[in-house]
């Protein structure tokens, strides 16, 4: 018993240790909600994929934030891209994207196209089988209905699992009046973009919007909010802690979209299959036009639940809030835009295992911060005033 006693204390020390810094003040303890279940580990979609190059600098930081939250996400191999294959995306005519851009377009058609030879399973125990399974198939031959695909440099809560998902689904199985699944009939939407860089739309437009409202005390509040979010919710009305699912106006960027075999066909094959003539910028240029002119059907949650973690370097860009296309740019380089308590914090970062299975409890699965999320440093969030 003593034993056990002191080992506790010794993790809690260590831990305190790796924060760096001390607590000021006592941690906010949160209670997850009464009478919500936590979602599976694929977060209620068949499989949870990542974009991700083989060399890619942030997949270390992607896995450790699913580990900690419990999500269990597979990186389907990309080839090696060549000036063949962007080539082949480009438009013949009035071609408008970078080579940047062509390669991530690239990886996404692969996530959709999932080319099997998955090189990176999280949770090493279970490699095996999903390897065994995964090698025989592609997504759209894999017999899984559904994947939500998120780019390897997005941020999500702590709670995104234990928490938002389950609300965030419920609200949608409501809003499409089905129960055949977990994400309701999948016959009635193509892509839900659970992460985007703000769909935002006048009062106005919100007028028989189909939508469903909810609250969600994983939500920042609306101070700590991008400025931009902030000031569209206010102009819906909302509240703090207020979040929706809605039919999508304007979803840019795919930080995190969920697709069902149908939609994945038709967005690699048809709407995305290369630049259409005249130029398209990037996928997510492609992606939004499918929403919002080509009746693709598809969903927002609003707040997004998903969000890039890195700030762009120009500071005009970053007073501003955003990027020539409008999407919604990190305003501090400490924090995700509109995540109250991002897993991919550098202070919960470890290589100790021990460590790990102790945030994974306190974090991962019971949804304490531990970093003080109510009492920020407050140079840490410029627009604070
Ligand atoms: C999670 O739930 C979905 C929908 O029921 C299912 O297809 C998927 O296989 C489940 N994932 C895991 C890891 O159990
Ligand atoms: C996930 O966490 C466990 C410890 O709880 C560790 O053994 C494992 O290597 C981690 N996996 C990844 C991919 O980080």
């Amino acid at each position: 018993m003593h034993h056990k006693l002191l080992a506790l204390l010794a993790l809690c020390l260590t831990t305190f240790l790796y924060f760096g810094v001390p607590w000021r003040h006592a941690p906010i303890s949160y209670s997850l909600p009464a009478g919500v279940t936590a979602a599976n580990a694929t977060l209620g979609f068949g499989a949870v994929l990542a974009v991700s190059r083989p060399q890619s600098p942030r997949r270390e930081e992607l896995l450790f934030a699913a580990n900690l939250t419990g999500v269990e996400i597979t990186i389907p191999l990309q080839p090696k891209w060549t000036d063949a294959d962007v080539a082949r995306l480009k438009a013949d005519r009035g071609s408008k994207i970078t080579r940047g851009s062509a390669l991530a377009w690239l990886g996404h058609l692969n996530a959709l196209k999932w080319y099997g030879n998955l090189n990176t399973v999280l949770f090493p125990n279970f490699q095996e089988a999903r390897l065994t399974r995964v090698h025989r198939y592609r997504f759209l031959e894999s017999g899984l209905e559904t994947a939500l695909i998120l780019e390897d440099d997005v941020d999500w809560d702590i709670r995104l699992r234990t928490v938002e998902v389950p609300l965030v689904a419920k609200a949608f199985r409501k809003l499409l009046h089905s129960d055949a699944t977990y994400w309701a009939d999948l016959s009635q939407w193509e892509m839900i973009h659970l992460g985007h860089c703000g769909d935002i739309f006048s009062a106005d437009k919100f007028k028989g919007m189909p939508h469903e409202r909810f609250v969600d005390n994983t939500l920042p509040p609306l101070k700590r909010m991008h400025t931009k979010t902030q000031a569209f919710l206010q102009r819906l009305g909302f509240g703090e802690y207020e979040r929706m699912i809605h039919r999508s106006s304007w979803p840019l960027c795919t930080f995190g979209y969920a697709v069902t075999q149908a939609s994945a066909r038709r967005i690699s094959t048809e709407l995305a299959a290369r630049e259409t003539d005249g130029g398209k910028q990037a996928f997510d240029v492609r992606t939004l036009e499918a929403c919002r002119d080509l009746g693709y059907k598809c969903y927002s949650a609003n707040p997004e639940l998903f969000h890039h973690t890195e700030a762009p370097s120009e500071i005009a860009e970053v007073n501003q809030g955003t990027d020539e296309h409008g999407r919604l740019q990190a305003q501090s380089t400490d924090v995700t835009p509109n995540i109250a308590c991002g897993a991919r914090s550098k202070q919960f970062f470890t290589n100790d295992k021990a460590t790990l299975d102790f945030l994974k409890m306190e974090v991962g699965e019971k949804g304490h911060c531990l970093l003080d999320e109510m009492e920020p440093d407050r140079s840490k969030w410029p627009w604070v005033i």
